[in-house]
């Protein structure tokens, strides 16, 4: 690919931003430099990379791949979501504030809660789907505000251009965790937000087969601290899970396509279904999050969040699934089907579920790509018991 990839639509830039033909070679696929360190040309002398934890062609690659489908000036990965979520959190110092969304995955609070409060960081949780709540939380020394749309798992909505406008005005970023919905579904940074970051684990790499994260920035000194950041911490992602996502990220396109279609179809028959309580999807036109959506991403996705009523409910359900699988995680090919209580907001003290709504009865589906009559036949015989 020659030229600006932003006049590029989105699955070419997925298939060749940061991807040239190998200069050695002329493989079209980048290769995994499986190296710790380079060979100078002479003392003071080298070709751009010195060791690995800095430097590695393939890592780079993948994040010149990510800063373009998002949008952003510079992409840079590592070795979790939450390694990218932590380094993301750099930019914030001791004595300093950031509001975050109050569900957003039980990591991040746990990260918020147990690890940076220790060196001095403040963290208000807020339901942003009301950016008022977020103004009255502000304070003289909030340096971010850090949103999930839609939120995990209650699927909480939040106005992406609006949250923007009240970082900046008050000399604030905006961060994203844009995971639920992959840069094919929305893009934050269109509306505004200064950095983005994703569990490349999910929706980016697709095949529940590799853990990592990205972080995407628009400012130069942001990129050059992450950049710093990668290599003073070295929690950075290897060269071959960086090929891993790379290669899932040039399927993105088709891949979200089918979520989003088996998506909309499960969420529908799931709100037929008299033994539910509620259903959680943007998707649907009573969720209070739809008409935002709409205006702000090309699609709802395909986390479903439901409630079965109580903890036996959701037990003899989950017990009885044949195609759908109980795991953490989402966004593979595959349909993973969570408890959120007892598996991803365990690190939740009860107190914070019950007041975010997280009930015993909660379950949280990421619908694959596999044939959606085979999905919707596992769930009814689930739920018919
Ligand atoms: C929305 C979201 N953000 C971040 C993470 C953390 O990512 P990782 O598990 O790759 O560290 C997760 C993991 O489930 C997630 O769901």
């Amino acid at each position: 690919m020659k030229g600006d990839p932003k006049r590029l639509g989105f699955s070419t830039r997925a298939i060749h931003a940061g991807q040239p033909p190998d200069p050695a070679t002329g493989s079209v696929t980048t290769p995994i430099y499986a190296t710790s360190t380079y060979v100078h040309d002479e003392l003071g002398k080298h070709k751009g990379y010195e060791y690995a934890r800095g430097e590695n062609p393939t890592r780079h690659a993948l994040e010149q791949c990510v800063a373009a489908i998002e949008g952003g000036l510079a992409g840079h990965a590592f070795a979790s979501g939450m390694a990218a979520i932590s380094a993301l959190m750099t930019l914030v110092q001791a004595g300093e504030h950031v509001i975050l969304s109050r569900n957003v995955y039980g990591g991040t609070f746990r990260f918020m809660t147990r690890v940076l409060s220790r060196y001095g960081v403040e963290a208000s949780w807020v339901d942003t789907t009301d950016l008022a709540n977020a103004e009255r939380a502000w304070t003289a020394r909030t340096r971010m505000l850090y949103l999930e749309t839609p939120t995990n798992p209650m699927m909480e909505v939040s106005d992406l251009a609006g949250a923007a406008r009240l970082a900046h005005d008050r000399g604030a970023v905006l961060a994203v965790d844009n995971t639920f919905l992959s840069p094919y579904l929305q893009r934050p940074i269109e509306h505004g937000a200064d950095l983005v970051v994703h569990s490349t684990t999910k929706f980016l790499n697709g095949h529940s087969d590799s853990l990592g994260g990205v972080l995407i920035s628009t400012r130069p000194a942001d990129a050059e601290w992450f950049a710093f950041v990668q290599k003073s911490v070295g929690a950075i992602l290897s060269p071959f899970d960086s090929f891993l996502v790379m290669r899932g990220i040039k399927t993105l396109a088709v891949r979200m396509e089918r979520h989003e279609a088996n998506g909309r179809a499960v969420a529908a028959h799931l709100a037929r279904r008299p033994e539910i309580k509620s259903v959680l999807y943007p998707g649907l036109p009573g969720h209070p999050g739809h008409e935002l959506q709409q205006r702000q991403a090309s699609g709802f996705g395909s986390m479903i969040t439901f409630d079965l009523g109580s903890f036996a409910a959701a037990k003899a359900f989950l017990d009885r699934l044949r195609v759908a699988s109980l795991a953490e995680s989402l966004g593979g090919v595959e349909t993973l089907i969570s408890h959120s209580a007892s598996m991803t907001h365990a690190s939740l003290p009860a107190e914070e579920r019950r007041k975010l709504g997280i009930t015993d009865g909660l379950v949280r589906i990421s619908v694959g790509i596999e044939d959606v009559e085979d999905l919707i036949a596992d769930l009814d015989q689930a739920l018919a018991g």
